[in-house]
């Protein structure tokens, strides 16, 4: 099947190339004329395990192609999606839809044959309504639908879960374009993906539900972990004690600085957003909300308690900036509010990511860049873990330890043993670790 991808960031490169390594034809369309030179040049935009390797070989089969020129990419195409960004509108919260109308008007300009529109960017409800009159409207041909399939990969492992996904979700309102859905991800039938048809407003929908599932449960943890501190508990065995129970399995519940990325903490205020307009109070929400935006914030006090009560004129070594491990994506990650605060608070930082520097640089304004861990531990008061990158689970804690002046490792993400720490002469703070404590 022909099969045209707007959008060639995170979501769109993905899943263009994965589709290609099922077999289909894929043309993926960008605005961006650098990140398209940089693709047919082989050079990827996005940093992802695995993606150069699987791009460069459907490219060089012929069946991934690469273009900023619409028309040639809805050529013959039965499938086009749309996968270009929602940032959370400034100021409101809603989602920013301007660049989905804007594909949409676009592609209704440009269509030479009906064919469906499928949106795997993340959308609102009732977006799928709104695509489908501005196709009208700007004269798409007769017989177009739309369609809602919203993305469930998480960046770092995305090729795997594009091609083993827990479950593909398409919302449709037509037998055609329910067929057509279904020929597209026929390969993962194949594998006994499950396929869940539903109505478009549903599909929509079940985006958001499950992303505000998943920051409930991180919320959650959290708000544990500060109990932990409080009464002398563990949060790490809490959470493998509660884990244990199938009715809520292990996953996301590590405590840690607050989730951040590119889908959280849009999703769940555009969610609100939504429930706001329907009138339906949705407090368990909202309260996630705020306990991630307090979480994030209080990170940096926590730092300052264990530089002796003031942050002002310390140095500060920071391991890991992107929003989780393996990626380089920078947006609303946790390591930005701390930083920031910490800045505030008068301390001077330095950071190292493995392959997060660029991105982050320009949004890190006074930090100075190192090459690796041990150049952050360089002269540092305090070493604070913020991203995992596994790089940083086996370091030479006696190296890092001679290197800094001061003598505080504040893990926030649970990484290292505790003892292990101590026993460098390093004093150690971790997240939820009340156990510890005394
Ligand atoms: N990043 C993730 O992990 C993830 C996971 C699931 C769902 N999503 C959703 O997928 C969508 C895309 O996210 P992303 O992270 O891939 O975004 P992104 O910002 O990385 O990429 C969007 C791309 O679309 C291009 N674009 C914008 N308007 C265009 C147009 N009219 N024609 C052609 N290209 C255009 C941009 O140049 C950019 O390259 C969002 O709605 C997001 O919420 C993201």
């Amino acid at each position: 099947m022909r099969i045209c991808m707007i959008g060639t960031g995170y979501v769109g490169l993905v899943s263009g190339a994965c589709f290609a390594d099922f077999g289909h034809d894929v043309v993926c369309v960008d605005k961006d004329q650098s990140k398209i030179d940089g693709l047919l040049a082989g050079k990827m935009p996005i940093w992802e395990p695995g993606l150069e390797a699987l791009v460069a070989h459907n490219a060089s089969r012929g069946r991934l192609k690469f273009t900023t020129d619409l028309a040639e990419g809805l050529d013959e195409a039965e499938a086009i999606f749309i996968a270009v960004g929602t940032p959370a509108r400034r100021g409101d919260g809603h989602a920013d839809l301007t660049y989905v109308y804007a594909a949409a008007k676009e592609i209704a300009g440009a269509m030479t044959r009906p064919a469906v529109i499928v949106t795997k960017s993340t959308v609102p409800v009732g977006t799928g309504d709104e695509i489908a009159r501005i196709l009208k409207e700007n004269n798409a041909p007769e017989g177009t639908s739309v369609a809602s399939n919203p993305e469930f990969l998480r960046e770092g492992a995305a090729i795997r879960d594009f091609k083993i996904p827990d479950r593909i979700v398409v919302g449709a309102e037509d037998e055609r374009a329910r067929e057509v859905l279904r020929e597209v991800y026929r390969p993962l039938f194949l594998n006994k993906a499950p396929i869940l048809f539903t109505g478009r407003r549903t599909a929509e929908l079940i985006k958001y539900a499950a992303n505000a599932f998943l920051a409930t449960k991180i919320s959650f943890i959290n708000e544990i972990a500060d109990l932990c501190e409080a009464v002398g508990a563990d949060v790490q065995e809490v959470s493998r004690g509660i884990g244990l129970d199938n009715r809520i399995g292990p996953k996301f519940l590590h405590a840690g600085p607050g989730y951040g990325g590119s889908c959280f903490p849009k999703d769940t205020l555009a969610l609100l957003q939504t429930a706001e307009g329907a009138d339906v109070p949705m407090r368990i929400v909202s309260a996630v909300v705020s306990v991630n935006d307090a979480r994030k914030a209080a990170m940096a006090d926590r730092v300052e308690e264990e530089l002796g009560g003031s942050a002002s004129s310390k140095r500060v070594g920071v391991l890991g900036l992107t929003f989780k491990p393996n990626t380089d994506d920078m947006r609303d990650a946790p390591s930005l509010a701390l930083i920031k605060r910490l800045q505030e608070k008068g301390a001077s930082v330095t950071a190292f990511d493995p392959v997060g520097r660029e991105q982050a640089e320009p949004m890190l304004p006074g930090v100075t860049f190192a090459d690796d861990a041990y150049a952050v531990a360089d002269g540092a008061d305090a070493l604070v873990l913020v991203t995992e990158w596994d790089e940083f689970r086996a370091l030479d804690l006696r190296r890092l330890a001679a290197k800094m002046t001061g003598k505080v490792l504040v893990d926030l993400r649970n990484v290292y043993e505790p003892e292990e720490v101590e026993r460098v002469g390093l004093t150690y703070r971790g997240v939820g670790r009340g156990d510890l404590v005394g």
